[in-house]
Protein backbone atom coordinates (compact mmCIF):
# COMPACT_ATOMS: atom_id res chain seq x y z
CA UNK A 1 0.00 0.00 0.00
CA UNK A 2 1.36 3.63 -0.92
CA UNK A 3 1.89 6.38 1.18
CA UNK A 4 -1.02 8.31 0.70
CA UNK A 5 -3.39 5.68 1.55
CA UNK A 6 -1.53 4.77 4.92
CA UNK A 7 -1.70 8.73 5.54
CA UNK A 8 -5.24 8.52 4.96
CA UNK A 9 -6.35 5.38 6.70
CA UNK A 10 -4.59 7.58 10.04
CA UNK A 11 -6.73 10.29 9.48
CA UNK A 12 -9.42 11.33 11.98
CA UNK A 13 -10.56 14.28 10.41
CA UNK A 14 -10.81 14.24 6.30
CA UNK A 15 -11.58 16.41 3.97
CA UNK A 16 -14.16 14.99 1.67
CA UNK A 17 -16.49 14.79 -1.54
CA UNK A 18 -19.58 13.54 -2.30
CA UNK A 19 -21.15 13.05 -5.14
CA UNK A 20 -24.84 12.18 -6.68
CA UNK A 21 -26.27 11.95 -9.88
CA UNK A 22 -30.26 10.68 -8.56
CA UNK A 23 -32.71 8.77 -10.56
CA UNK A 24 -34.31 12.11 -12.37
CA UNK A 25 -30.86 12.47 -13.72
CA UNK A 26 -31.43 16.13 -13.38
CA UNK A 27 -27.62 17.23 -12.39
CA UNK A 28 -24.72 15.78 -10.18
CA UNK A 29 -24.59 16.80 -6.70
CA UNK A 30 -21.54 18.08 -5.28
CA UNK A 31 -20.79 18.60 -1.50
CA UNK A 32 -17.50 19.17 -0.08
CA UNK A 33 -17.13 18.63 4.12
CA UNK A 34 -15.09 17.60 6.79
CA UNK A 35 -15.58 14.75 8.64
CA UNK A 36 -14.24 14.20 11.95
CA UNK A 37 -14.13 10.94 13.59
CA UNK A 38 -16.69 7.51 11.96
CA UNK A 39 -19.17 5.93 12.81
CA UNK A 40 -21.91 6.69 15.27
CA UNK A 41 -19.26 9.38 16.30
CA UNK A 42 -19.07 11.14 13.08
CA UNK A 43 -18.91 14.77 13.01
CA UNK A 44 -19.79 16.71 10.01
CA UNK A 45 -18.96 19.95 8.66
CA UNK A 46 -20.45 20.93 5.47
CA UNK A 47 -18.47 23.27 3.69
CA UNK A 48 -19.70 23.97 0.03
CA UNK A 49 -22.55 22.36 -1.70
CA UNK A 50 -23.14 23.22 -5.84
CA UNK A 51 -24.49 21.48 -8.99
CA UNK A 52 -23.62 20.62 -12.07
CA UNK A 53 -26.39 20.17 -14.59
CA UNK A 54 -26.70 17.14 -16.86
CA UNK A 55 -26.55 17.70 -20.56
CA UNK A 56 -29.83 16.81 -22.12
CA UNK A 57 -28.13 14.84 -24.89
CA UNK A 58 -26.70 12.88 -22.02
CA UNK A 59 -29.70 12.50 -19.72
CA UNK A 60 -31.64 11.23 -22.67
CA UNK A 61 -28.99 8.78 -23.27
CA UNK A 62 -29.09 7.46 -20.00
CA UNK A 63 -32.99 7.50 -20.00
CA UNK A 64 -32.50 5.34 -23.40
CA UNK A 65 -30.10 3.20 -21.72
CA UNK A 66 -31.95 2.12 -18.73
CA UNK A 67 -34.94 1.06 -20.89
CA UNK A 68 -34.39 -2.99 -21.75
CA UNK A 69 -36.39 -2.02 -24.91
CA UNK A 70 -33.86 0.47 -25.96
CA UNK A 71 -30.21 0.16 -24.04
CA UNK A 72 -27.49 -0.79 -26.17
CA UNK A 73 -24.32 -2.50 -24.45
CA UNK A 74 -21.69 -0.47 -26.56
CA UNK A 75 -23.73 2.76 -25.31
CA UNK A 76 -23.77 2.07 -21.72
CA UNK A 77 -19.85 1.14 -22.14
CA UNK A 78 -18.98 4.68 -23.05
CA UNK A 79 -21.83 5.97 -20.83
CA UNK A 80 -19.44 4.73 -18.07
CA UNK A 81 -16.89 6.80 -19.21
CA UNK A 82 -18.94 9.83 -19.88
CA UNK A 83 -20.74 9.71 -16.98
CA UNK A 84 -17.67 9.06 -15.05
CA UNK A 85 -15.76 12.22 -16.43
CA UNK A 86 -19.04 14.64 -15.87
CA UNK A 87 -18.64 13.75 -12.37
CA UNK A 88 -14.84 14.61 -12.44
CA UNK A 89 -16.16 17.98 -13.84
CA UNK A 90 -18.19 18.21 -10.72
CA UNK A 91 -15.24 17.75 -8.46
CA UNK A 92 -13.20 20.30 -10.07
CA UNK A 93 -15.92 22.77 -9.84
CA UNK A 94 -16.40 22.56 -6.34
CA UNK A 95 -12.53 22.67 -6.38
CA UNK A 96 -12.30 25.91 -8.10
CA UNK A 97 -15.04 27.47 -6.12
CA UNK A 98 -13.28 27.08 -2.83
CA UNK A 99 -10.14 27.95 -4.01
CA UNK A 100 -8.50 24.80 -3.32
CA UNK A 101 -6.61 22.11 -5.02
CA UNK A 102 -7.09 18.49 -5.27
CA UNK A 103 -3.98 17.30 -3.25
CA UNK A 104 -6.29 19.21 -0.24
CA UNK A 105 -8.67 16.89 -0.59
CA UNK A 106 -8.84 13.20 0.69
CA UNK A 107 -11.30 11.39 -0.14
CA UNK A 108 -14.58 11.34 -2.92
CA UNK A 109 -17.65 9.20 -2.23
CA UNK A 110 -19.59 8.73 -5.37
CA UNK A 111 -22.45 6.77 -6.02
CA UNK A 112 -22.93 6.97 -9.76
CA UNK A 113 -25.58 7.13 -11.90
CA UNK A 114 -27.84 3.88 -11.66
CA UNK A 115 -28.69 2.56 -14.75
CA UNK A 116 -30.75 -0.52 -13.76
CA UNK A 117 -31.78 -1.79 -10.27
CA UNK A 118 -33.39 -5.54 -9.86
CA UNK A 119 -34.05 -6.00 -6.55
CA UNK A 120 -36.21 -8.99 -7.82
CA UNK A 121 -34.96 -12.20 -7.40
CA UNK A 122 -36.53 -13.80 -11.04
CA UNK A 123 -35.56 -16.68 -12.68
CA UNK A 124 -32.75 -16.24 -14.96
CA UNK A 125 -30.90 -19.32 -16.78
CA UNK A 126 -31.80 -21.15 -13.64
CA UNK A 127 -29.98 -18.15 -10.94
CA UNK A 128 -32.36 -15.86 -8.52
CA UNK A 129 -29.98 -13.05 -8.00
CA UNK A 130 -30.63 -9.38 -6.49
CA UNK A 131 -28.41 -6.89 -8.54
CA UNK A 132 -28.17 -3.00 -9.22
CA UNK A 133 -25.52 -1.05 -12.01
CA UNK A 134 -24.35 2.19 -11.31
CA UNK A 135 -21.84 3.67 -13.77
CA UNK A 136 -19.09 6.36 -13.67
CA UNK A 137 -16.67 4.11 -12.51
CA UNK A 138 -14.99 5.45 -9.81
CA UNK A 139 -11.84 4.76 -11.62
CA UNK A 140 -12.18 7.43 -14.03
CA UNK A 141 -12.83 9.97 -11.25
CA UNK A 142 -10.15 9.02 -9.37
CA UNK A 143 -7.88 9.22 -11.93
CA UNK A 144 -8.93 12.53 -13.73
CA UNK A 145 -9.31 14.41 -10.28
CA UNK A 146 -5.96 12.55 -8.63
CA UNK A 147 -8.38 11.92 -5.51
CA UNK A 148 -8.90 8.76 -3.88
CA UNK A 149 -11.96 7.90 -4.86
CA UNK A 150 -14.61 5.19 -3.26
CA UNK A 151 -17.97 3.94 -5.23
CA UNK A 152 -20.03 1.62 -6.36
CA UNK A 153 -21.61 1.32 -2.87
CA UNK A 154 -24.68 -0.83 -3.57
CA UNK A 155 -23.64 -3.89 -4.76
CA UNK A 156 -22.07 -5.16 -2.01
CA UNK A 157 -25.53 -5.24 -0.02
CA UNK A 158 -26.21 -7.15 -3.13
CA UNK A 159 -23.62 -10.19 -2.86
CA UNK A 160 -25.35 -10.91 0.95
CA UNK A 161 -28.97 -10.83 -1.00
CA UNK A 162 -29.83 -7.63 0.10
CA UNK A 163 -31.83 -5.10 -2.42
CA UNK A 164 -28.49 -2.49 -2.32
CA UNK A 165 -31.42 0.57 -1.76
CA UNK A 166 -32.05 2.61 0.19
CA UNK A 167 -28.61 3.62 1.68
CA UNK A 168 -29.84 6.80 3.05
CA UNK A 169 -31.57 5.42 5.99
CA UNK A 170 -27.41 4.84 7.73
CA UNK A 171 -26.81 8.65 7.44
CA UNK A 172 -30.25 9.51 9.19
CA UNK A 173 -29.94 6.88 11.96
CA UNK A 174 -26.19 8.48 12.79
CA UNK A 175 -27.66 12.58 11.79
CA UNK A 176 -31.13 12.64 13.21
CA UNK A 177 -32.31 10.07 15.89
CA UNK A 178 -33.86 12.57 18.47
CA UNK A 179 -34.20 12.15 22.02
CA UNK A 180 -37.63 12.67 22.77
CA UNK A 181 -39.47 12.90 18.76
CA UNK A 182 -40.51 9.79 16.24
CA UNK A 183 -39.44 11.18 12.96
CA UNK A 184 -39.42 10.24 9.60
CA UNK A 185 -37.05 11.37 6.65
CA UNK A 186 -39.00 11.28 3.65
CA UNK A 187 -36.24 11.85 0.30
CA UNK A 188 -38.48 13.22 -2.73
CA UNK A 189 -36.15 12.50 -5.85
CA UNK A 190 -37.14 10.57 -8.71
CA UNK A 191 -38.39 7.67 -6.63
CA UNK A 192 -39.26 8.83 -2.93
CA UNK A 193 -38.03 6.86 0.12
CA UNK A 194 -38.78 7.16 3.96
CA UNK A 195 -36.58 6.37 7.16
CA UNK A 196 -38.62 5.55 10.54
CA UNK A 197 -36.62 7.23 12.98
CA UNK A 198 -38.21 6.17 16.60
CA UNK A 199 -36.82 8.41 19.48
CA UNK A 200 -33.72 7.15 20.72
CA UNK A 201 -33.55 4.78 17.40
CA UNK A 202 -30.99 1.69 17.56
CA UNK A 203 -29.06 0.82 14.67
CA UNK A 204 -31.01 -2.56 13.83
CA UNK A 205 -34.63 0.05 14.67
CA UNK A 206 -34.10 1.98 12.05
CA UNK A 207 -37.04 0.96 8.97
CA UNK A 208 -36.88 2.64 6.15
CA UNK A 209 -38.16 1.67 2.63
CA UNK A 210 -38.91 3.21 -1.12
CA UNK A 211 -42.62 4.24 -1.02
CA UNK A 212 -42.80 4.43 -5.04
CA UNK A 213 -42.76 7.76 -7.22
CA UNK A 214 -41.12 10.74 -5.88
CA UNK A 215 -41.05 12.93 -9.13
CA UNK A 216 -40.13 10.64 -11.68
CA UNK A 217 -44.16 10.72 -12.91
CA UNK A 218 -44.15 14.47 -13.27
CA UNK A 219 -40.78 15.16 -14.54
CA UNK A 220 -41.50 12.26 -17.49
CA UNK A 221 -44.98 13.72 -18.41
CA UNK A 222 -43.92 17.73 -18.31
CA UNK A 223 -41.25 16.50 -20.44
CA UNK A 224 -44.00 14.83 -22.81
CA UNK A 225 -46.80 17.32 -22.47
CA UNK A 226 -44.63 20.81 -22.03
CA UNK A 227 -40.98 19.72 -23.16
CA UNK A 228 -39.62 21.19 -19.77
CA UNK A 229 -37.82 19.19 -17.47
CA UNK A 230 -40.25 19.56 -14.31
CA UNK A 231 -42.46 21.63 -12.91
CA UNK A 232 -40.89 24.25 -11.32
CA UNK A 233 -42.40 25.68 -8.29
CA UNK A 234 -45.83 23.63 -8.91
CA UNK A 235 -47.01 26.21 -12.15
CA UNK A 236 -48.27 23.47 -13.97
CA UNK A 237 -50.00 21.52 -11.63
CA UNK A 238 -51.52 24.34 -9.75
CA UNK A 239 -53.75 25.57 -13.45
CA UNK A 240 -55.17 22.18 -13.31
CA UNK A 241 -57.82 20.15 -10.78
CA UNK A 242 -57.41 16.90 -9.68
CA UNK A 243 -58.75 14.21 -12.17
CA UNK A 244 -60.39 11.14 -10.82
CA UNK A 245 -60.45 9.04 -13.58
CA UNK A 246 -56.96 9.34 -13.62
CA UNK A 247 -56.33 9.03 -9.71
CA UNK A 248 -58.17 5.95 -9.94
CA UNK A 249 -55.92 4.37 -12.57
CA UNK A 250 -52.75 5.18 -10.80
CA UNK A 251 -54.42 3.81 -7.29
CA UNK A 252 -54.40 0.19 -9.21
CA UNK A 253 -50.44 0.36 -9.57
CA UNK A 254 -49.14 -2.22 -7.53
CA UNK A 255 -45.18 -1.27 -6.52
CA UNK A 256 -46.64 1.74 -4.32
CA UNK A 257 -49.11 -0.38 -2.26
CA UNK A 258 -46.41 -3.82 -2.17
CA UNK A 259 -45.12 -4.46 1.62
CA UNK A 260 -41.76 -3.16 2.58
CA UNK A 261 -38.89 -4.19 2.05
CA UNK A 262 -39.07 -2.66 -1.07
CA UNK A 263 -37.38 -0.86 -3.37
CA UNK A 264 -38.50 0.86 -6.99
CA UNK A 265 -36.63 2.86 -9.77
CA UNK A 266 -36.85 4.13 -13.54
CA UNK A 267 -37.58 0.47 -14.11
CA UNK A 268 -41.13 0.58 -12.97
CA UNK A 269 -42.11 4.31 -12.89
CA UNK A 270 -40.18 5.34 -16.24
CA UNK A 271 -40.80 5.54 -20.03
CA UNK A 272 -43.01 2.99 -19.92
CA UNK A 273 -45.21 3.54 -17.23
CA UNK A 274 -45.21 7.27 -18.11
CA UNK A 275 -46.37 6.19 -22.01
CA UNK A 276 -49.55 3.96 -20.81
CA UNK A 277 -50.80 7.36 -18.80
CA UNK A 278 -50.21 9.52 -21.99
CA UNK A 279 -52.21 6.75 -24.20
CA UNK A 280 -55.10 6.05 -21.91
CA UNK A 281 -55.34 10.06 -21.02
CA UNK A 282 -54.94 11.84 -24.44
CA UNK A 283 -57.24 13.87 -24.25
CA UNK A 284 -56.84 15.23 -20.87
CA UNK A 285 -56.22 18.56 -20.27
CA UNK A 286 -52.28 19.15 -19.73
CA UNK A 287 -52.53 20.74 -16.32
CA UNK A 288 -55.27 18.51 -15.04
CA UNK A 289 -52.80 15.63 -16.02
CA UNK A 290 -49.72 16.93 -13.85
CA UNK A 291 -51.92 17.75 -10.84
CA UNK A 292 -53.06 14.60 -10.65
CA UNK A 293 -50.25 12.97 -10.69
CA UNK A 294 -48.83 15.35 -8.19
CA UNK A 295 -51.21 14.72 -5.82
CA UNK A 296 -50.98 10.70 -6.51
CA UNK A 297 -47.25 11.13 -5.33
CA UNK A 298 -48.14 13.05 -2.18
CA UNK A 299 -50.86 10.17 -1.88
CA UNK A 300 -48.59 7.00 -2.17
CA UNK A 301 -46.38 8.43 0.42
CA UNK A 302 -49.02 8.63 2.90
CA UNK A 303 -50.37 5.34 1.88
CA UNK A 304 -46.98 4.08 2.74
CA UNK A 305 -47.14 5.99 6.37
CA UNK A 306 -50.70 4.77 6.75
CA UNK A 307 -50.50 0.91 6.02
CA UNK A 308 -46.63 0.31 7.30
CA UNK A 309 -45.60 2.57 9.80
CA UNK A 310 -48.21 3.96 11.52
CA UNK A 311 -49.14 1.25 13.98
CA UNK A 312 -45.57 1.07 15.15
CA UNK A 313 -44.55 4.59 14.97
CA UNK A 314 -46.85 7.32 15.15
CA UNK A 315 -44.45 10.21 13.44
CA UNK A 316 -44.18 13.96 15.29
CA UNK A 317 -42.21 15.33 12.72
CA UNK A 318 -42.37 14.79 8.91
CA UNK A 319 -38.32 15.85 6.98
CA UNK A 320 -38.45 16.25 3.67
CA UNK A 321 -35.36 16.49 1.17
CA UNK A 322 -34.48 15.89 -2.28
CA UNK A 323 -35.92 17.96 -4.82
CA UNK A 324 -39.61 17.46 -4.52
CA UNK A 325 -39.36 19.41 -1.10
CA UNK A 326 -39.20 22.70 -3.70
CA UNK A 327 -42.62 21.38 -4.87
CA UNK A 328 -44.73 23.87 -3.52
CA UNK A 329 -47.99 21.91 -4.39
CA UNK A 330 -46.67 18.62 -3.71
CA UNK A 331 -45.95 19.82 -0.09
CA UNK A 332 -48.92 21.23 0.66
CA UNK A 333 -50.78 17.90 -0.35
CA UNK A 334 -48.29 16.37 1.95
CA UNK A 335 -49.04 18.68 4.51
CA UNK A 336 -52.62 17.66 3.91
CA UNK A 337 -52.04 13.96 4.52
CA UNK A 338 -50.34 14.08 7.62
CA UNK A 339 -52.52 16.20 10.09
CA UNK A 340 -51.43 14.66 13.18
CA UNK A 341 -47.51 15.40 12.08
CA UNK A 342 -44.78 18.69 11.85
CA UNK A 343 -43.87 18.47 7.84
CA UNK A 344 -41.07 20.34 7.23
CA UNK A 345 -38.08 21.00 4.56
CA UNK A 346 -35.14 19.85 6.11
CA UNK A 347 -32.43 22.64 7.40
CA UNK A 348 -30.10 21.16 10.30
CA UNK A 349 -26.20 22.20 10.87
CA UNK A 350 -25.76 23.12 7.21
CA UNK A 351 -27.70 20.04 6.00
CA UNK A 352 -30.52 20.78 3.63
CA UNK A 353 -32.45 19.41 1.10
CA UNK A 354 -30.46 20.05 -1.64
CA UNK A 355 -27.19 18.68 -0.51
CA UNK A 356 -28.18 15.67 2.47
CA UNK A 357 -27.95 12.60 -0.26
CA UNK A 358 -24.60 13.90 -1.80
CA UNK A 359 -23.39 14.02 1.98
CA UNK A 360 -24.50 10.73 2.77
CA UNK A 361 -21.86 9.08 0.08
CA UNK A 362 -19.19 11.54 1.42
CA UNK A 363 -19.79 9.73 4.81
CA UNK A 364 -20.58 6.24 3.58
CA UNK A 365 -17.13 6.68 2.05
CA UNK A 366 -15.34 7.73 5.09
CA UNK A 367 -16.83 4.47 6.56
CA UNK A 368 -15.29 2.48 3.85
CA UNK A 369 -12.00 3.49 4.97
CA UNK A 370 -12.76 3.33 8.19
CA UNK A 371 -13.98 -0.59 7.85
CA UNK A 372 -17.43 0.49 9.00
CA UNK A 373 -20.42 -1.64 7.66
CA UNK A 374 -22.60 0.76 6.24
CA UNK A 375 -25.60 -1.64 5.04
CA UNK A 376 -28.76 -2.14 7.13
CA UNK A 377 -29.88 -5.39 7.55
CA UNK A 378 -33.56 -4.70 8.08
CA UNK A 379 -33.77 -2.11 5.31
CA UNK A 380 -32.34 -3.64 2.72
CA UNK A 381 -33.29 -7.18 3.26
CA UNK A 382 -29.72 -8.50 3.32
CA UNK A 383 -28.46 -11.55 5.25
CA UNK A 384 -25.38 -9.70 7.30
CA UNK A 385 -23.60 -6.21 7.92
CA UNK A 386 -20.95 -5.82 5.10
CA UNK A 387 -18.43 -2.76 4.25
CA UNK A 388 -19.88 -0.42 0.99
CA UNK A 389 -17.50 0.64 -1.33
CA UNK A 390 -14.60 0.14 -3.67
CA UNK A 391 -11.73 2.03 -3.60
CA UNK A 392 -9.78 3.57 -6.16
CA UNK A 393 -6.37 4.97 -6.12
CA UNK A 394 -4.82 8.09 -7.80
CA UNK A 395 -1.19 8.51 -8.62
N1 LIG B 1 -38.51 24.52 -7.75
C1 LIG B 1 -38.97 23.29 -7.99
N2 LIG B 1 -40.27 23.08 -8.25
C2 LIG B 1 -40.74 21.85 -8.51
N3 LIG B 1 -39.98 20.75 -8.54
C3 LIG B 1 -38.67 20.88 -8.28
C4 LIG B 1 -38.09 22.15 -7.99
N4 LIG B 1 -36.75 21.95 -7.78
C5 LIG B 1 -36.52 20.63 -7.94
N5 LIG B 1 -37.65 19.97 -8.25
C6 LIG B 1 -37.83 18.54 -8.54
O1 LIG B 1 -36.73 17.82 -8.03
C7 LIG B 1 -36.14 17.01 -9.05
C8 LIG B 1 -34.69 16.80 -8.73
O2 LIG B 1 -34.68 16.18 -7.49
P1 LIG B 1 -33.40 15.44 -6.92
O3 LIG B 1 -33.53 15.40 -5.46
O4 LIG B 1 -32.18 16.04 -7.55
O5 LIG B 1 -33.68 14.01 -7.50
P2 LIG B 1 -32.65 12.82 -7.79
O6 LIG B 1 -32.07 12.47 -6.46
O7 LIG B 1 -33.53 11.74 -8.35
O8 LIG B 1 -31.67 13.40 -8.78
C9 LIG B 1 -36.43 17.76 -10.32
O9 LIG B 1 -36.34 16.92 -11.44
C10 LIG B 1 -37.83 18.25 -10.03
O10 LIG B 1 -38.78 17.24 -10.24
MG1 LIG C 1 -30.72 15.17 -8.75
Amino acid sequence: MNKRMISLLRKNRRTVIGLLSGTSVDAIDAVLLQITGNGINSIIKVIDFTELAIPQQVRLAIFKNSDIKTARIEEITRLNVITGALFSDAVLKLLKRNNINAASVDLIGSHGQTIHHLPEKDNYIGYRVKSTLQIGDPAIIANLTGITTVGDFRIADCAVDGDGAPLVPYLDHILFTHKSKNRALLNIGGIANITVLKKNARKQDVFAFDTGPGNMIIDGLMYHLFKKKYDRNSQAAKKGILNTELFNYLLNDSAYKAEPPKSTGREHYGMEFQKKILNKFKKLNKFDTIRTITEFTAYAIWYNYKNYIESDCKIDELIVSGGGANNPLLMQSLKNYFKGAQVNKLKLNGITAQNKEAILFAVLANECIAGNPTNMNRVTGSTRDVILGKICQAL
